[in-house]
């Protein structure tokens, strides 16, 4: 990674939430100067501390809902970031298909209000926080950029339509730069235990929902589907580790200062991995037992999605290189130390 002369400001725009606390981390560590921007609708704001402890510094905190047109371009007046990572927005598959205009609404309305201040303020690079999930129709694996894109829900249509407007905004605005990274499945956390993944609620999400299985919160794993066509019938997926997720952006953000027009990786590992394999190896990072019970599929859900990452590898320079150990090892030291997530503030 190259080396930086300045501390280059990067305004991390829905910072205090999972992905974007750990990208925080990951970019203090790489030099940059992360501004939180965040409205606090699906996280705390005790998120702050713990990244000040971890860090040793305090981060500037912006809370502010990126719908306002008006209060977001005061942001970029006052702080004149020379880039944005955008996490800020639902993501909940299932509250989407039943709330279809909330999401439309907030995840629309705030990425053209940022991205009309960005224009305004002259700030032309913009990393986007995408999803496997733009790959819908598509059957044959490991997923490829160049796959085309299509959808299921209301959250991934958010998603895929952002991608194109990012697409349009590149073709207008030659100087832009717009880097679309296509998660697989985050889990894990930073080994400090002082951050991690905190749903609200029941988790919707595999790893989430373990953990509080191993912490006492819930009774037992509900497996959806053992009938899949995967070698033990249960749905497979690319996990990966939050934090080399988070390493992504910065060498995303390297890449968006050599690069213009609007490029998109998928940031995963490239390994399938059942659900009861990620239970084995959980229950072996933790030595606890998780018990289960099959069930039938959940709506929506397909056999298997994992990732071809050598696109990143090539042209980010990126690769992610923690393993599925170190994945249940830190999910659990999370949890275990915060078995009510991030305290109230
Ligand atoms: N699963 C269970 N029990 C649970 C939860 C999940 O068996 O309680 C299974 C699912 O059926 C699936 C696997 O665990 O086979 C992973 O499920 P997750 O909900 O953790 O993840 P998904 O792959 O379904 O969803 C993720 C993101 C979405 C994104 C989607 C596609 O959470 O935001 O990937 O990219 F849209």
């Amino acid at each position: 990674m190259q080396k930086i002369e300045k501390r280059e400001k990067v305004l991390v725009c829905g910072g205090a939430g999972y992905i974007g606390s750990h990208t925080v981390l990951a970019l203090e560590r790489a030099g940059f100067e992360a501004v939180i921007v965040d409205d606090l609708s699906n996280s705390k704001a005790s998120v702050l501390d713990r990244l000040q402890q971890i860090a040793g510094r305090s981060f500037k905190f912006y809370r502010l809902d990126l719908c306002k047109p008006r209060e977001t371009l005061e942001l970029f007046r006052q702080e004149s970031p020379a880039a944005v990572i955008h996490f800020a927005g639902y993501k909940a598959v299932g509250e989407s298909v039943e709330k279809p205009l909330m999401y439309y609404r907030n995840n629309l309305d705030s990425t053209l209000s940022l991205l009309e201040a960005m224009q305004k303020a002259g700030c032309r690079r913009f990393v986007f926080s995408s999803s496997a999930t733009v790959y819908g129709g598509v059957t044959r694996m490991p997923l490829h950029e160049d796959d085309p894109t299509s959808c299921t829900s209301p959250y991934g249509w958010t998603k895929v339509m952002i991608e194109q407007i990012l697409r349009d905004l590149c073709v207008a605005d030659k100087a832009f730069s717009a880097v679309l990274l296509r998660y697989f499945n985050p889990i894990g956390a930073d080994p400090s235990g002082l951050i991690g993944e905190d749903p609200q609620g029941i988790p919707n999400n595999l790893m989430p929902y373990i953990t509080q299985v191993a912490v006492g919160k819930l009774d037992k794993l509900h497996v959806f589907g053992k009938d899949y066509p995967t070698p033990d019938g249960t749905g497979v997926r690319d996990y990966i580790h939050v934090s080399d997720l988070a390493e992504g952006h910065v060498a995303a953000l390297d890449f968006s200062r050599r690069s213009v027009g609007c490029r998109a990786f998928n940031l995963g590992t490239g390994q399938g991995v059942s659900v009861l394999e990620l239970v084995h190896a959980f229950e072996k990072a933790s030595g606890q037992k998780i018990p289960l019970q099959i069930e039938g599929r959940r709506a929506g859900d397909i056999a298997e999605c994992y990732a071809d990452p050598s696109l990143a590898e090539e042209v980010l320079g990126w690769k992610a290189c923690r393993d599925l150990e170190e994945m249940c090892r830190d999910s659990w030291n999370w949890q275990k130390n915060n078995p009510g997530g991030f305290p109230e503030s």
